[in-house]
């Protein structure tokens, strides 16, 4: 009786004891992690060391699944359960376009993210996730972030040290939520304004790419090991400005020359820089897929080129490709991709990898090659020692002084395409503003602002157009109107000059795609009523693109003011004269249909690359 009550005894604690050893990794109390366990060699957590001696240290403690884990991104909406992070090992969450928690504010997000943080953490290693979002105008999901002018509207301005010191700006309100990654800068090089994501680029010239590209990477990486790290990505990999037609994801029929000249180009100095991941693009070059490209991902990016953060696939990128999920996922990582953005189905995709690697179709040593990467280059930015969202930080969210920097960045953005003695305006001048576009944030802003398409309407704290005039003259000399059946002639004669706002509505990748890119056709319209008031005409274009104008381009001043962000009150500081005309076209701006087509000697083109007038 007495034996058989010990040896009972002996048997359950031999049990849980087995239990322990085997579970340890998957039942850590949250925020724990246990790298003081026995046999774990927790040099890893050293600073002194280097991100690569780190990486080394770690890696070789790692089970496959911690590895799989490293490699897979998850949208945030598509993740089950917090709980998952843990039990999955997942190495990153993302938030698509316009994806928040509700309500969207610096402190929710910092506990979203913070939590996820604590369930990575947990893990046996405690390799902390990172949080990825596309801040490619300042932090476009968050509510009342300061929106600095897309990347066209840089590229008019083409003034590194400003996109340096925006980029700074942009770590500091991203990191403040917990986001350490940004999809940015996006290097690509379009070369056909029928393209939905030409305001993405800087410009289709790749020297301005090049040089804006590289002060955007150094201002994002500005603050590494700091609680405000971010990671900056070049995107899209490669040639996605260059695809036949303009099309979205479409092919890019180019020679060598031109891929290395033109779109191939502008990495290299943000590769100097130090950008730490790469995105690859969704579009193929001459038939073949980026995402299956090896000659350019293994070959060139990383073995040339000598590329040695990570690589991350674009969403659901993998899923384009030809074949099952499991060939699609293989071609991939033997491409060279490191991390997937999966973003949905991430218990398949991980089983998919496991069986795989088991199989020997992904080879162990490439598995090995993109974990490194990933740990180096997490190691290198400092996330283990900073993995949590900074509060210090909130002060930073919208701030007179980031916003103050955005202002300046729209002054410097604003092309004066014509001017027929009606600018500067003047102190006292009564001005009548016409069209919904004047006192709409969301338009101003354009896509992948709190909507991964964008959004028209005030959902985000800024300046309007016409606040922005009532500022300088004063309520009483201004007056809004989106039709002119309101005002009698007596009224009219009351104005100086109409500024009509018009341009297009936001849009972003795919749904951008517009086969002639232009004005709504009730602008157009509207115009004919507005030039019937004999009044002079001052026009201000919100447009992602250079767009066709039709009558418009008569007006007596014509100002590109691209996609400017929240703050308003930099086109007004323009128009008004205390900051002089600066930008320069970005791009060429079409006549007719054959201009679309940028580079041209002789195209239709209205006015040329650098066209822009002073005051
Ligand atoms: C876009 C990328 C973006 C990603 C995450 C993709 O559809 O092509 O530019 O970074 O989504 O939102
Ligand atoms: C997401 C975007 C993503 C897109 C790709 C959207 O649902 O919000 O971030 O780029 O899907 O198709």
């Amino acid at each position: 009786m007495k034996k058989t009550h010990i040896l009972k005894t002996l048997w359950l604690l031999f049990v849980v004891l087995v239990l322990f050893v085997s579970c340890r990794g998957d039942d850590q109390p949250v925020g724990a992690g246990d790298t003081s366990a026995p046999g774990i060699n927790a040099d890893y957590l050293n600073a002194e060391l280097s991100a690569d001696e780190r990486a080394v240290i770690l890696l070789e403690q790692m089970e496959l699944r911690d590895k799989v884990g490293q490699m897979t991104q998850v949208a945030r909406d598509y993740l089950k359960s917090t709980d998952d992070i843990r039990t999955y090992r997942l190495g990153s969450i993302l938030s698509g376009g316009g994806s928040a928690p509700e309500p969207n504010t610096v402190a929710v997000w910092r506990d979203m993210t913070n939590e996820m943080q604590d369930q990575a953490l947990a893990t046996l290693l405690a390799i902390p996730l990172i949080y990825g979002s596309d801040s490619v105008h300042g932090h476009g999901n968050l509510k009342d972030a300061v929106i600095f002018p897309h990347h066209i509207g840089l590229g008019a301005g083409n003034n590194p040290a400003l996109v340096f010191e925006l980029a700074v700006l942009n770590a500091k309100e991203t990191a403040a939520t917990g986001v350490k990654w940004n999809f940015s800068p996006c290097l690509t090089v379009p070369q056909d304004i029928r393209w939905g994501r030409t305001y993405e680029g800087f410009s289709s010239d790749p020297d301005i790419v090049s040089t804006l590209g590289k002060a955007e990477t150094l201002g994002l990486q500005s603050g590494w090991n700091s609680s405000s790290t971010m990671l900056a990505t070049l995107k899209h990999f490669v040639a996605d400005g260059g695809t036949e037609g303009g099309v979205d994801r479409g092919d890019a029929k180019l020679s060598d020359q031109e891929l290395a000249d033109i779109h191939l180009y502008p990495y290299l100095a943000s590769l100097e820089a130090g950008a730490g991941s790469v995105m690859v693009s969704y579009s193929s070059i001459n038939g073949l897929a980026m995402h299956a490209n090896g000659e350019l991902i293994n070959d060139c990016l990383k073995t040339t080129l000598e590329f040695d953060g990570f690589v991350v696939s674009d969403w659901a990128a993998l899923k384009e490709l030809p074949g099952d999920a499991k060939q699609q996922i293989a071609t991939a990582i033997n491409a060279g991709i490191d991390m997937v953005m999966v973003p949905d189905n991430y218990v398949s995709f991980i089983q998919d990898l496991t069986q795989l690697i088991e199989a020997g179709t992904i080879p162990m040593e490439r598995i090995d090659d993109a974990v490194t990467r990933i740990l180096r280059t997490k190691f290198a930015m400092g996330l283990f020692e900073y993995p949590y969202a900074d509060p210090e930080l909130e002060n930073a969210v919208g701030s007179d002084e980031h916003r103050a920097l955005a202002r300046q960045a729209v002054a410097e953005s604003l092309v004066l395409l014509k001017n027929d003695g009606i600018l500067p305006l003047k102190a006292g001048q009564r001005v009548l503003v016409y069209g919904s576009y004047a006192d709409d944030i969301g338009i101003q802003s354009g896509g992948w602002t709190l909507r991964w398409q964008g959004k028209p309407g005030n959902d985000n704290e800024g300046i309007s157009v016409v606040e922005a005039f009532v500022g300088e003259l004063g309520a009483e000399n201004v007056r809004h109107v989106t039709t002119l059946d309101v005002l009698q002639q007596q009224d009219l004669d009351a104005f100086d000059l109409i500024v009509f706002v018009t341009g297009e509505r936001p849009y972003a990748e795919m749904q951008g795609d517009k086969p002639r890119p232009g004005l709504p056709q009730a602008h157009l319209t509207t115009f004919e009523e507005i030039r019937a008031t004999g009044l002079p005409v001052l026009s201000i274009i919100l447009s992602g693109r250079p767009v066709l104008l039709g009558e418009v381009a008569t007006s007596d001043a014509l100002v590109a003011a691209w996609l400017p962000g929240t703050e308003g009150n930099g086109i007004t500081d323009v128009l008004f004269g205390y900051v002089q005309f600066r930008g320069r076209l970005p791009f060429a701006w079409p006549k007719d249909e054959a201009g679309f087509i940028q580079g041209q000697e002789d195209a239709g083109y209205l006015y040329p690359l650098g066209y822009g007038l002073e005051l």
